[in-house]
This record gives C-alpha cells, structure tokens and sequence, in this order.
C-alpha cells in the first residue's frame, strides 16, 4: 500500500492535460459485451477501476489487450459466460454495468447485487425496473440479479428516482434496448455526458438511438451490432479538480483535453469564489485566482447542475473561503466522509443532514489523514497542497481508481507530492491478518 506525502505552499503553475473519463470507459467497455466483433477504445487512462472491469470482461469471455497508443483492444472469446461474482463486484460497482449488455445479448445474467458503500445506501432497483420495462424477468436469489429474457420486446419505462434520474439505470436500460426485439422510450434518462459518450459508442457499434442528452431517449433495437473504435470524452471530474486546485494554490493552469461544455456548473462556481476562468482554445481552460476565495454555497444535482463527484474537492476549496459556504449533497446524501479528515488539518466544518456549513479558516496545516473513497481524497490532496508542513494521506489506492498518476501530473505543475510505501498501512495489515489467523 502506498501513501502520498504533501509539502504545503506551492503555487501550481503550468498545464495539466485531462484524462479520458473513468465514468465513460467503464460502461463502453462493458459495451463491448454486445458484439463479437473486436472493438477498440482510444486513450483509456490506467486506472485500478480500469483493471478491474477488464477482469470482469474476461470472466465474461471478453479478452481485452493494452495497445502501444494507449487503446484497449477488445475481442469475444467465449459469448457463454453470464455471471459476474461477488469478489468482483464488490470491488467496483460499476460491474453492475455489465447486466444490460449481458441481458441485451446473451439473454441472461447473473450480477451479484453491489453491496452498500462508503456514501451510503446505493440501491439498483431502477436499473431492475426499467430491464423488467423492455421484456426482461428480473428476480433477486442468493445476492445475484438473476435475469431471464428469451424475449425482449422493449417498452417505455420511467427512470425517475428519489434523487432524480440516474446514470447507471440509464445505461443498463440502453444497453440492453439496443438489441431488442421492438422500440423502447427511456423518460427522465439521465443526460450526463457520460451517458450521451455510451450512445454515440453504441450508435458507433449499429444502434438506433434517439434523444441523447435529453431525458427521453428513443431505442428501436437492431439485430446485431459491430465492432467499433472510439475515442471517450475527456474527464470532466477530472478537469474540475485542477480547476479547484488551481485556485486553492493561487495559482496559473491550463487545463488541455477538456470540454468546457461539460463544465459550466463548476466554472460558474469557480468565478463565484474568485476565480478567473478563460476558454483559450476549444478544448482547454485556463485558471487562475482574481481575488481572496470568497464563501460560496453549493447544491450538487445531475447534469447539468453541479456534479456530486466535485462536492468533495469544492468542500476543500470552501475550508479556506473567507467567510461561511452551505454545501448541501442532493444525490448522496451522507457522501461527507471527507469532512471529520478535513477537520483534522484544522478545518471547521459542521455537518447538518445532508449539509456541510464550512466556515472558512486563514490556514490549515498539515497531518496524517485516512482517504476513505476516490473523491474524498483528491480533497485530502488539494487540502494538502495549501497546508503548513506536511500531510501524509495513507490508502492512496482510493484515488489511484479514478485519477492516473495524480501526483506527477501535480508534481509537474510545481506541487510537491511523494508517493512512498506505507509502513504503517503495511503493519496494521499484517496485524489484522495475524489477528484474523488467531
Ligand atoms: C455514477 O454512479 C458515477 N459512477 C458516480 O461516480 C456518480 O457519483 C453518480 O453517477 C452520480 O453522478 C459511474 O459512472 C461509474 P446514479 P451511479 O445511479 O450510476 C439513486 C465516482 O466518484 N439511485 O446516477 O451509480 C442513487 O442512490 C463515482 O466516480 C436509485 O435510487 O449513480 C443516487 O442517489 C461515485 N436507484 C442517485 O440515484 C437506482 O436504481 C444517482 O445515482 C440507482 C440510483
């Protein structure tokens, strides 16, 4: 296990090219699944999350293979297999992804139900709803989704849940609709960028689908669908975090590979505590701060409303605001993990139901804090890089699922940040094994 050691004070200055979007090539991949024909899907950043779904496509008999220009090429080597198990599954959630494609072309499935996680109760009963919607027999045995369907009409089906639409549902509900028998009318679809990506790969593949982006989207399913290659659109959680971290360090950035289409919430937010963010090129924003980090309140809703995924990154951001910022989470609500480690390199945070009520402090300063889930420590990291002394962030693998190489991208741009091994980590490792062998 590795932890990261920050030095505080750095002013970040220079240029940071994004990612490809985590939350984008996970569902494509898990679209591959629809064809027997290889596939190839450009510039796929390295992550731990990325590892994971293409063991959970081999299980499936889809064998993937990391080409010399950063793609995966994929390729069908056994259209059998359709169960995705516990010991995977409950390692990424996203696995869950797999149950539309499975159900849409091998006509069956056997996902094990994702448990809870660290942000709370995560249900998947729209995603169980709107497959039952298209033909699909949906039954919940021994902690698997268990899904028959011989036949797959397709239908209408709305995906609107306490919290609004959702990504997931949206997507399982599209991959399978694709290779239906009839038309299916997704209502309240979900019109993140990462959903529209999922379609235009599919429309890439052979699939009919109208709507994208908005929320109803129209499916009139194909007979089979084709290999394709396509490029995933650039990170914009990713591009969010730079944004906040540039001016946190009162610093120069420009963010390259971005779309700034996708961002609109978020510079807005920027600008309201004291940023001044310019489009420079068609895909690249440059940041910097105008004046002292004024307070800010902030909702996070789906898209296009301020994402959930940059709550956490923008609490770090307010700790330092002068004055006092309500965050309220609309789509997790008990997503604040971040906030009593936060606390310990002296923020003042107060947590109010689904509300953090931050007021904001000169300084932090640094000690050793607990990242707990992938947002949650590229907080602990931008908190990091302002606070006096050194900050120890152990259970860096939380950040390396969705971040490539975050600490030389941020290295580059003048931030001092060591990734080391972990010996403490290590040890209590060790005792809690020995203690489990006692
Ligand atoms: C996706 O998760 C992202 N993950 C999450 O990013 C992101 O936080 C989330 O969308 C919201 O934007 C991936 O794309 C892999 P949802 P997903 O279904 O699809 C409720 C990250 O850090 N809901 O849109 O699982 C749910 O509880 C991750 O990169 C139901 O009620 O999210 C939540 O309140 C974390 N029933 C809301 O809907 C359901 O069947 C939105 O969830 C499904 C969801």
């Amino acid at each position: 296990m590795d932890k990261f050691l920050v030095q505080g004070g750095a002013r970040l200055r220079g240029e940071v090219r994004c990612s490809t979007a985590k939350n984008s090539v996970l569902p494509i991949l898990a679209a591959t699944l629809l064809t027997d024909e290889p596939c190839r899907i450009l510039d796929v950043p390295r992550l731990s999350d990325v590892e994971m779904m293409r063991r959970i496509l081999q299980v499936l008999g889809v064998e993937s293979e990391w080409q010399p220009d950063g793609a995966l090429a994929t390729r069908l080597v056994d259209d059998r297999p359709v169960e995705a198990p516990w010991d995977l599954v409950r390692k990424m959630r996203a696995s869950i992804a797999v149950l539309g494609p499975l159900v849409g072309r091998r006509r069956a499935a056997r996902v094990s139900f994702p448990g809870g996680c660290i942000f709370g109760h995560r249900p998947i009963d729209l995603h169980m709803k709107g497959l039952r919607a298209i033909g699909a027999d949906i039954d919940v045995r021994g902690g698997f989704v268990e899904a028959k369907a011989p036949a797959l009409p397709g239908g209408e089906v709305f995906l609107g849940g306490p919290f609004g639409s959702s990504v997931g549902a949206t997507q399982n509900v599209l991959m399978a609709a694709v290779l239906a028998e009839g038309t299916t009318i997704i209502d309240n679809a979900a019109c993140e960028p990462e959903v529209v990506d999922l379609g235009r790969f599919l429309r890439a593949m052979g699939a009919e689908i109208g709507g994208l982006g908005s929320p109803r989207i129209v499916v009139r399913g194909v007979g089979k669908l084709y290999g394709a290659e396509h490029r995933p659109i650039p990170d914009r959680i990713e591009a969010g975090t730079f944004i906040a971290a540039a001016v946190l360090t009162d610093g120069e950035v420009t963010i390259a590979n971005c779309r700034p289409d996708h961002l609109r919430a978020v510079v807005d937010k920027a600008q309201e505590m004291g940023a001044e963010v310019r489009r420079t090129a068609d895909d690249a924003l440059f940041v910097r701060r105008q004046r002292p980090v004024a307070p800010a309140d902030l909702d996070t809703h789906v898209f296009p409303g301020f994402p959930t995924d940059l709550q956490a990154q923008f609490v770090a951001l307010q700790c330092l605001a002068h004055g006092v910022s309500v965050t309220t989470e609309k789509i997790y609500p008990d997503r604040f993990m971040h906030i009593s480690e936060l606390a310990r390199l002296g923020a003042n945070i107060r947590k109010e139901g689904p509300s953090a009520i931050v007021s904001g402090v000169n300084n932090l300063s640094g000690a050793p804090v607990m990242a707990s889930d992938l947002r949650a420590s590229a907080a602990l990291v931008l908190a990091g890089l302002v606070a006096e002394g050194e900050t120890q962030i152990h259970r860096v693998y939380h950040i390396d699922r969705g971040y490539e190489k975050i600490e030389e991208r941020l290295g580059a741009l003048g931030a001092r940040i060591q990734r080391v091994a972990d010996e403490d980590e290590a040890s209590v490792e060790a005792g809690a094994a020995a203690g489990r062998a006692a």
